[in-house]
């Protein structure tokens, strides 16, 4: 947590990595909302610019000793946010594989971290959320809230699979994003280190 007058540094990781996809336009319009509700400067962290290649730091992340340079500048991404927001779709019941390789790169950058989960799918992606819960908890990230579930309208994708209006959809789900990013904001408050005497 920086010092009180600056405003906590939240990122949004837009967990889906597909060539054609639409998470990036969602977690666009995601930010500002998070960004105003929990009084943060806000950026994105595309999983997909971050290319992070299957697991192949040779030792355990748990003992941070770690080799690879992508490693370490993932690292630094995640351990300079003071929260994070996953913003996950749903792939056949679950969350990405690719959003879950990125988790597993890392560890103590995790632990205690303040965080918010926004799934999406056809109908909300509930599993996909949940199941990233539930790891996130085993981690030992401080989850913030519900996980906010994004209803994607089947009419909702152009020709090219992209959305025709991601802005619209957030909206329509804007009062649950604005309590949990206000969660996020109490938690990120609550995790904050004492300011010195
Ligand atoms: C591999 C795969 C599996 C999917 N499984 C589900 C699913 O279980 N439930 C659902 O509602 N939608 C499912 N979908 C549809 C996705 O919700 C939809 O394609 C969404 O756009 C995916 O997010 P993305 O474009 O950001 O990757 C699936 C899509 C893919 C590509």
């Amino acid at each position: 947590m920086p010092p009180s007058t600056e405003r906590p540094l939240v990122r949004l990781i837009v967990g889906s990595v597909r060539p054609i996809r639409v998470g990036d336009q969602l977690a666009e319009a995601i930010a500002p909302i998070v960004a105003e509700a929990a009084d943060a400067r806000v950026e994105l962290v595309d999983l997909a610019e971050l290319d992070l290649p299957l697991l192949d730091e040779p030792r355990m992340p748990a003992l941070g000793d770690y080799q690879r340079e992508h490693t370490k500048a993932w690292s630094r991404i995640v351990a300079e946010s003071d929260a994070v927001v996953f913003v996950t779709p749903q792939y056949n019941g679950g969350y990405p594989a690719a959003l879950k390789n990125a988790i597993d790169f890392l560890f103590h950058e995790w632990r205690g971290k303040p965080a918010l989960i926004v799934s999406y799918g056809g109908h909300g992606g509930g599993l996909s959320g949940a199941q990233l819960r539930g790891v996130l908890e085993f981690i030992g990230l401080e989850l913030a809230g519900q996980n906010v579930e994004l209803t994607l309208p089947r009419d909702g994708y152009d020709e090219g699979g992209r959305l025709r209006d991601a802005a619209a959809i957030v909206a329509s789900h804007e009062e649950p994003l604005r309590a949990a990013a206000a969660t996020l904001r109490r938690v990120i408050r609550s995790t904050a280190p004492a300011p010195a005497a």
